[in-house]
């Protein structure tokens, strides 16, 4: 049965077209994601769709970097044909085109063994926070510290951040992100040493990337959209190492779920500077 079927599976490329299939998928798997973040992501990046007799039954996305990575995401395969190796199949396309660079993905349990036997090997953690009913921070900023609304000049600056934090040139991705969310930059001492971005996403709102020179700097970036959206659901995906964890759960954003990060070929090396508070979201990194 299962060589029958890989027979019928075809792989092509993701077009506009199937994304409301896409989005049966996802939805089939209860993540959150809705059409538009789907459209959203296929805009920054490519994907592939496996085909069976008319039935789009398996997606995966990539987005390529200009400093030799990539990563994967939105790595789904419809639950009546998993185990055929459709999964295989849409990842060997994706290399394809990624071709040498180093890939980075985050991993549910579901995709481990997959990703393991696909040369991918574990490099920390995240940890999924999310809720509507969370209490709101006190500012704490330190003296000549400030958050303000972005500019549309200081694009740039925060594209240099972004670069120092994740070791990844994400221009073309954070100018775009830009574009469809709203920004809010951290000045110490007059110059620009962080940013957090808000947006839609999922059900509610997705607060990230975050980017800072330390905790204290995140924590101020991430108090002032839980200030200004009190009761909204909000959810925030962050490394576990970032230390943000316990303080999420306190303010009654709880930890809803845990993915691997995972990385093929040479990771990233980050600056000493800044460093990622919270993602994008788990697919983009
Ligand atoms: C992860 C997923 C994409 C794998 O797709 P798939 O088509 O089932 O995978 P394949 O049939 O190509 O199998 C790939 C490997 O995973 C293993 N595998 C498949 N299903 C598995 C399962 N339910 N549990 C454990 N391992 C499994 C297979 O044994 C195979 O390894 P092998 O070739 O060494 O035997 C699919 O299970 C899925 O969509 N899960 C839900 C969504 C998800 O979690 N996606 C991953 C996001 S990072």
């Amino acid at each position: 049965m299962a060589t029958g079927l890989k027979k019928a599976v075809q792989v092509r490329a993701m077009l506009a077209d199937d994304l409301s299939a896409a989005h049966g998928l996802s939805r089939e798997q209860q993540w959150p994601h809705r059409e538009q973040d789907w459209t959203r992501m296929l805009e920054l990046g490519q994907g592939v769709v496996a085909e069976s007799e008319g039935a789009i039954v398996g997606t995966t996305m990539w987005w390529t970097f200009e400093n030799g990575f990539a990563t994967i995401g939105m790595v789904i395969v419809s639950n009546a044909v998993q185990g055929m190796g459709i999964g295989r199949q849409l990842m060997e396309a994706a290399f394809a085109d990624i071709g040498d660079r180093t890939v980075l993905l985050n991993a549910t349990d579901e995709g481990l063994r997959l990703y393991r036997s696909l040369g991918f090997e574990p490099i920390g953690s995240v940890y999924q926070h999310q809720g509507a009913a969370f209490s709101v921070p006190i500012a704490e900023l330190i003296p000549n510290e400030r958050v303000a609304p972005m500019k549309v000049g200081e694009v740039p600056d925060i594209t240099r951040l972004d670069q120092d934090a994740t070791g990844i040139d994400r221009t073309r991705v954070v100018d775009y992100l830009c574009d469809h969310a709203q920004g809010v930059v951290l000045n110490r001492d007059g110059d620009q040493a962080g940013y957090a971005l808000f947006r839609r996403f999922g059900r509610g709102y997705a607060i990230g990337p975050t980017i800072a020179p330390d905790i204290g700097g995140a924590k101020a970036l991430i108090t002032h959209w839980l200030g200004s959206n009190a009761g909204m659901f909000c959810r925030l995906d962050v490394p576990d190492d970032s230390g943000l964890s316990s303080w999420l759960d306190e303010l009654g954003l709880p930890c809803v779920g845990r993915v691997t990060r995972m990385c093929r070929g040479t990771p990233p090396q980050r600056g000493a500077t800044v460093r990622a508070y919270s993602l994008i979201n788990q697919a983009l990194g």
